[in-house]
């Protein structure tokens, strides 16, 4: 994870929309392709309808004509880690290995890094299906 993942990350977390929770949550994808893509959790007044940072970020590398996740920033304040939840975990794991790390970080930087096999351990995924 270099500097510019963080810096994205930390302008995607300005871009949320979070009127309901107020908890602002900024993601970046870096694709296989070297890119970079920059997403914020998306509210809405039918509450079940908002989606998360991380699927923000999938969808625009999805439109980008990537389909290979190489690394992900996943960025929030509080105290308590903000780890991708468990759907991000799924929606991650159709574009990533278990050995894709993922950073999670507050505005101030890193906080830990885990990999993907980490979080969703004995995970279904593409290769299920053959
Ligand atoms: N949220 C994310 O965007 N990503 C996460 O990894 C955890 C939770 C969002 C969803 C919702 O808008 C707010 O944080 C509170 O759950």
């Amino acid at each position: 994870m270099d500097d510019e993942m963080l810096e994205l990350a930390r302008a995607a977390m300005e871009r949320a929309h979070a009127p309901y929770s107020n908890f602002h949550v900024g993601a970046v994808v870096k694709g296989r392709n070297g890119r970079l893509y920059a997403g914020c959790n998306v509210e809405n007044a039918a509450y079940p309808e908002g989606w998360c940072a991380e699927t923000t970020a999938i969808a625009g590398m999805v439109m980008d004509g990537e389909t290979k996740i190489a690394e992900l920033v996943v960025m929030g304040a509080g105290e308590a880690l903000v780890t991708p939840c468990g759907g991000c975990r799924q929606r991650i794991r159709e574009f990533a290995a278990d050995d894709v790390q993922i950073h999670i970080c507050s505005p101030e930087g890193l906080r830990r890094t885990v990999t993907l096999g980490e979080l969703l351990p004995l995970s279904f995924g593409p290769e299920n299906l053959g």
